[in-house]
């Protein structure tokens, strides 16, 4: 069950966090992973831990704002593995602040990366899906539970990631008949260094308690495991997941439970 394997798959922010988690899970299962980060040191990385257990990854340097660059990544994968089986929109960037505290350049750099980026992911992905053959594929978009309910302090990030939502679903109903998915999943709290560089940043000598503070957020009482967020991606990549398409996915150690 759950094998990718013969699939291409395209992992962007994958030089870090959740998307490199994912991009080991994808290559575990059999899948030629194309490891895309502005950081092509974490890509690099990546592929270096991914090789070394005999699977397949290729590193490139992609920033997802640049649309020009997204086509030339897509073409050398498509001119390498023959097609574009699946693309995970992981990518993305953080913010915290209330509406009074957000600025305009806030609201542009966020907005670029979270949205536009995904939006020129996307794009290009679907296609070259629609032009190949056989036509299809699977989207895994990363969201947040930031999609789904409002959390403190973070009025613009929510703001991207309730977007996030809203294009999975209309991109999946728009090509529900090109035989190609798209899904999110929404993680509450993921220990990864998007976490550490926050508490770091804006907690300075109290990383600590903030972080056992943000860890009890969650009713399991810690925060999730990039692992257990790959599982997930891996179920909604493979073929026992062709009747999943247009949903989201909480994955929050209870906090919608409550
Ligand atoms: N960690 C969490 O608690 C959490 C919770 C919910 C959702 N998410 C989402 O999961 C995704 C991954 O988060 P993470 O915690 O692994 O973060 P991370 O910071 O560890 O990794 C993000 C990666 O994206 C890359 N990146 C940033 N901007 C880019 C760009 N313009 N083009 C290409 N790559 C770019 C970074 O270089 C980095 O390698 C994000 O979309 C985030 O919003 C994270």
């Amino acid at each position: 069950m759950f094998s990718l394997e013969g699939k291409s798959a395209l992992v962007t922010g994958s030089g870090s966090g959740i998307g490199r988690a994912i991009a080991q899970a994808y290559a575990n299962q059999g899948a030629t992973v194309w490891v895309a980060d502005i950081n092509l040191e974490g890509a690099e990385e990546t592929v270096a831990l991914i090789t070394e257990t005999g699977a397949k990854a290729h590193a490139v340097t992609l920033n997802i704002t640049d649309a020009a660059a997204i086509d030339t990544v897509i073409q050398t994968i498509v001119d390498e593995a023959g097609s574009l089986d699946i693309l995970v929109n992981n990518a993305g960037i953080s913010h915290i602040g209330t509406v009074l505290e957000t600025t305009e350049d806030d609201w542009d750099r966020i907005m670029e990366v979270n949205c536009k980026g995904l939006f020129f992911c996307s794009k290009a992905a679907v296609k070259q899906m629609l032009n190949q053959e056989p036509k299809g594929g699977v989207i895994v978009n990363m969201a947040s539970l930031g999609s789904l309910l409002a959390v403190y302090d973070r009025f613009l990030y929510c703001a991207s990631k309730g977007a996030v939502l809203q294009m999975t679903k209309c991109l999946a109903l728009d090509h529900v008949k090109d035989n190609i998915r798209c899904n999110c999943i929404c993680p509450a709290r993921v220990h990864t260094p998007f976490v550490d560089g926050y508490l770091e940043k804006n907690y300075p000598g109290q990383e600590k308690e903030m972080f056992e503070k943000l860890s009890e957020y969650q009713p399991i009482g810690r925060m999730g495991k990039p692992e257990e967020i790959a599982a997930l991606a891996v179920y909604l990549a493979s073929d026992e997941a062709a009747f999943v398409t247009g949903s989201a996915y909480n994955i929050d150690g209870g906090v919608l439970a409550i």
